[in-house]
């Protein structure tokens, strides 16, 4: 069949799209994911939109196979476990009920190595056998490929490197239960909790006072940024540091040739490139200095999240 269908499941919005064997993105859109308490109103919406998509592009009937990239999603299991920062309890047999819903055979696996397999296949690192994707969204996800290997671990969970702790004592709360997680301060909720703390502490000028400080959202910290605000600018360069920290640890472990950032925060170019590109240069270990990429997703934003979800839709065998 000449299609596949492409699903990266975010803890914010849903984007989808139908691809071709070529990669190209043939017709995409998007639900909220977070609208739905109940997993099986949202899996309506879902199929919904996306018979919408397929009738339009007269695509029924030649859909091989979908795939999906979730949070704490499992590649061998087709379950999603709880959550940090899904409405749903788990453990979800999502595969399973995406498949019946769809009649059409469903592959799932964690939305940042679905972004990682999107680069590696289609985006900027093409052509490279060691590489670590991380992915700043609501959450910080990872994926992580050595010798041209996407790694799954023993148990398909293997690449939580959001979760991995960068603060030992007084560390935030992280969704996950634990504290001090890189998620806490990495995510784009990380940033307005800095932009929160920040605020609170301190007593200097900046235009991030004029927003509702509940509400502030790492958009406004880019905005402020932009507009020259030194408060918004150090906001970027803690959690650019923080993150560089992390990333140097992380080479110890792979020796990575690039680190490919993806997501939201990234939008935040230089703002947020510079801190972290000096704070690695300054903790990797000797024999690593000057010789990691640290680079930005070459891919239309959601594209490599549904591109590499689309490849596992190829997965499935042909049933007719
Ligand atoms: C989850 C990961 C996910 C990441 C990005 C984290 O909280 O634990 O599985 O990849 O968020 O969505
Ligand atoms: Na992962
Ligand atoms: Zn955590």
């Amino acid at each position: 069949k000449p299609y596949v269908i492409g699903i990266d499941m975010g803890g914010t919005n849903t984007a989808f799209g139908i691809v071709d064997a070529r990669g190209n993105v043939i017709a995409s859109d998007s639900i909220k994911t977070v609208k739905h308490a109940d997993i099986n109103d949202y899996i309506d919406e879902l199929h919904t939109e996306i018979t919408r998509v397929i009738t339009a592009n007269d695509a029924a009937g030649k859909i091989q196979g979908i795939g999906i990239g979730a949070p704490n999603a499992n590649y061998y299991t087709g379950i999603i476990e709880d959550a940090p920062n899904l409405p749903w309890k788990g453990p979800i047999p999502f595969a399973n009920m995406i498949s019946e819903k769809f009649g059409i055979p469903c592959i799932i696996t964690n939305d940042a190595n679905a972004a990682a397999i999107g680069e590696m296949t289609y985006g900027a690192a093409r052509g490279m056998k060691d590489f670590i994707m991380i992915t700043l969204g609501t959450g910080v996800g990872s994926g992580i490929v050595i010798n041209g290997q996407m790694v799954y671990g023993h148990d398909g969970f293997a690449g939580e490197l959001g979760h991995v702790i960068v603060k030992r004592t007084n560390g935030r709360v992280c969704g996950c239960g634990r504290t001090g997680c890189l998620e806490a301060y990495c995510s784009a909720t990380g940033v307005a909790r800095t932009a929160r703390e920040f605020l609170e502490i301190r007593d200097d000028e900046s235009k991030l006072r004029n927003y509702d400080i509940e509400s502030i959202t790492s958009k406004d910290v880019y905005d402020c940024a932009i507009a020259g605000d030194k408060l918004a600018k150090e906001i970027f360069d803690y959690t650019g540091t923080i993150l560089g920290e992390a990333l140097a640890d992380f080479t110890a472990f792979s020796s990575p040739e690039a680190f490919v950032l993806f997501g939201g925060l990234t939008k935040s170019g230089d703002l947020i490139m510079n801190p972290i590109k000096e704070a690695y240069e300054k903790n990797v270990l000797g024999i690593y200095k000057g010789k990691t990429k640290i680079m930005l997703s070459e891919m239309k934003e959601s594209d490599a999240a549904i591109l590499g979800a689309s490849a596992l839709g190829w997965e499935v065998k042909d049933t007719d």
